[in-house]
C-alpha cells in the first residue's frame, strides 16, 4: 500500500469510504479484490469498521492483508472487532494488518489528509433507559465496565484530535436507530450508548460503525436540533452528526454478499471554498458540520 500522506490536499474534498464485516475467510479468498479495487479507485481514505476475519485466524487476516496490499493504493484505516478476537489471536492480527500498512486503531487517532480519525472497537450492552447498568453480579459488572472502557477509549481519542474534520470509528453501534432491522432481541448486543456519550461532547463530522447486517444505513446521535433528518449537501436544515452505520447487506451463515459502501465526502479547513457547491458555513458549535457533504448510500456490485 502507498504510504500515508503526511499533508492535507489542498484544494479539493476528501472522500472516505466505510465498510465493515469483511469476514474475511468467510468468502473465497480473492472474491472480494474487484470490490475492493472498485473502493479504492473511487476514495481518498478507506475505513474498515471491524469483523474484518471470520474466525480471527491469521491465515484469514494473510488472505485479507494480500487482497488489501494489492487491490487499496489509498490510506486504509480500521479498528478489529469480536470475530478478530475469537481465537485469541488479535495481536497477531492487527501485526498482520499493520504489516500490510493499515492503520489499526485501538483508542488511538491518526489525522490522515487533514480529516482526524479516532477508532475504538467499542462493546454492547444496550440503549437509554434499556442499556445494561453495572449492578449485581461481578460477571454483569465486568461486561458494562468493557462498554464503560472503550467509551473512555474513544473520548481520549477524539479529544485530541485538532483537525476540523473528525471521524468516529467503530465497530459496536453508538446508537439503536442504525441496528434497527436486526431481531429487537440481541439489539443490546450490538452496542452501547455509553458510546454515544464522548460522541456528544466530542461532535464528530461522521461516524462509522458495524456490526449491524441488517440495519439502516444511516442515523443520527442526540446531539443538534431536533428536526434535522439527513445532512445532505441541499438541506436547509441543521445537520447533526450522524452515525452511519457500515452494516453488511449479507448475513451469516454464508455465502456472504459484498457489503454496502459507505461513502462521505469530507472538506478540510484549507479547501474550503464558495465555489465548490458545498453549502456554507453558519455561525454556531455545529457549524463545521454542514461542510460535511453525504453522498447517497449506495451499494457495489
Ligand atoms: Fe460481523
Amino acid at each position: 500500500m502507498n504510504p500515508v500522506e503526511p499533508t492535507p490536499r489542498a484544494g479539493r474534498a476528501v472522500r472516505i469510504a466505510a465498510v465493515g464485516d469483511l469476514h474475511y475467510g468467510r468468502a473465497v479468498p480473492g472474491s472480494l479484490q474487484p470490490w475492493l479495487s472498485q473502493m479504492a479507485a473511487s476514495a481518498d481514505i478507506v475505513a474498515l469498521c471491524g469483523d474484518l476475519t471470520d474466525h480471527g485466524l491469521p491465515e484469514e487476516a494473510r488472505l485479507l492483508a494480500a487482497d488489501l496490499t494489492s487491490q487499496l493504493k489509498v490510506p486504509t484505516v480500521a479498528v478489529l472487532d469480536n470475530h478478530d478476537y475469537e481465537a485469541g489471536q488479535a495481536a497477531e492480527i492487527k501485526k498482520i494488518l499493520e504489516g500490510a500498512g493499515l492503520l489499526v486503531l485501538d483508542g488511538e487517532h491518526v489525522e490522515l489528509l487533514g480529516v482526524g480519525f479516532a477508532g475504538v472497537k467499542g462493546f454492547g450492552g444496550g440503549f437509554g433507559v434499556h442499556a445494561l447498568q453495572a449492578w449485581g453480579e461481578e460477571l454483569i459488572k465486568s461486561f458494562v465496565q468493557e462498554a464503560v472502557t472503550e467509551a473512555l477509549k474513544l473520548e481520549t481519542a477524539i479529544a485530541r484530535l485538532r483537525t476540523e474534520h473528525r471521524v468516529a470509528l467503530l465497530h459496536y453501534a453508538p446508537i439503536d436507530e442504525t441496528i434497527r432491522g436486526e431481531a429487537p432481541e440481541i439489539h443490546a448486543f450490538l452496542g452501547s450508548s455509553r458510546l454515544e456519550e464522548p460522541l456528544a461532547r466530542h461532535p464528530p463530522t461522521a461516524i462509522f460503525h458495524g456490526p449491524a447486517h441488517h440495519g439502516q444505513p444511516l442515523g443520527h446521535t442526540r446531539v443538534g436540533t431536533p428536526d434535522t433528518t439527513s445532512p445532505r449537501p441541499c438541506s436547509s436544515k441543521r445537520p447533526r452528526p450522524v452515525a452511519r452505520s457500515t452494516s453488511s447487506s449479507s448475513s451469516p451463515p454464508p455465502p456472504p454478499e459484498p457489503p454496502p459502501e459507505a461513502a462521505a465526502t469530507v472538506r478540510p479547513t484549507h479547501a474550503a471554498g464558495p465555489d465548490r457547491g458545498e453549502p456554507s458555513r453558519t455561525p454556531g458549535p455545529l457549524s463545521r458540520l454542514r461542510e460535511a457533504v453525504y453522498d447517497a448510500w449506495r451499494c457495489l456490485p
